[in-house]
């Protein structure tokens, strides 16, 4: 897809993946929409996309709570008219043994992970399919191809989201609304240090990653998803 002037809904804008993703596709041209729980953060995004020449809205939403993930949608096809990508992009990852990990906070990433981009395509794909199509990106990542202990938790969530992905594809191909998958491996934002659950766990993963692993900034992944809407593969990988 040709992003000028395209209307694109990036949620968990407020930092990180999201940040950088919606910064660059404002920049390739596009309106954006920028969604997530930091008003304050979505604030000072816009205003500096604003102050840059692009069209930026502001729509505060906890991606766990269908209803505000409807108005989210209705709030950007009212200001814009249309809505032609969506990237689920809000995420968090839990910490914790299959056999210990926090059933709780296992629910509240299952909500956010899982059933956040089901209630974002189900509230999208109506007004895709009026307007004749469009791209459903979703954020996955490359832990849901591994066995990693104490992260089976947060691979199922984006294991669950590969199949919901790949399945929706085919579903949606006849209405011309295209869907991808996106497999970031570890990014250097605050993801770790806003994930739930065991601390000391999350801390050893980061620094077991550390020696020889590649770590990508949030703006190359961000370079990615830009790619993957122009190219349309149904999976985006990092480079080797
Ligand atoms: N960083 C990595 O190593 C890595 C690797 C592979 C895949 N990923 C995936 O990439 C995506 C982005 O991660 P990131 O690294 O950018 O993480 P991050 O820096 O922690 O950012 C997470 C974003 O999600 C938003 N969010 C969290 N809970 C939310 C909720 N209930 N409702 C709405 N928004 C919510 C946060 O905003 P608020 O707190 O303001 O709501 C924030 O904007 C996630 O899906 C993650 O699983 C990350």
């Amino acid at each position: 897809m040709e992003l000028k002037d395209k209307v694109v809904l990036v949620t968990g804008a407020s930092a990180g993946i999201g940040l950088a993703t919606a910064r660059r596709l404002a920049q390739a041209g596009a309106k954006v929409a920028l969604a997530a729980r930091s008003t304050d953060k979505l604030t000072q995004l816009a205003e500096e996309l604003r102050r840059d020449g692009h069209a930026a809205l502001v729509v505060a939403t906890d991606m766990r709570n269908q209803s505000e993930v409807a108005q989210l949608v209705e709030t950007t096809v009212e200001h814009y008219g249309q809505l032609d990508v969506l990237i689920n992009n809000a995420g968090q990852a839990v910490a914790g043994t299959v056999a210990e990990v926090d059933l709780d906070q296992f629910r509240q990433v299952i909500e956010l992970n899982v059933f956040g981009p089901i209630y974002a395509i189900q509230a999208s794909v109506p007004k895709m399919r009026a307007h004749g199509g469009g791209i459903i990106i979703n954020v996955s990542s490359m832990v849901s191809k591994m066995h990693l202990p104490g992260l089976g938790g947060y691979a199922a969530t984006k294991a669950a989201l590969n199949m919901l992905s790949d399945t929706a594809r085919g579903e949606l191909a006849p209405d011309n609304i295209r869907v991808m998958t996106v497999y970031p491996r570890m990014t250097a934002t605050d993801f770790g240090r806003n994930s739930l659950g065991n601390r000391p766990m999350r801390e050893q993963q980061r620094g077991n990653a550390a020696p020889g692993m590649v770590i990508d900034s949030p703006e190359y992944v961000a370079e990615k998803i830009l790619e993957a809407i122009q190219k349309e593969p149904a999976e985006q990988f990092m480079d080797a």
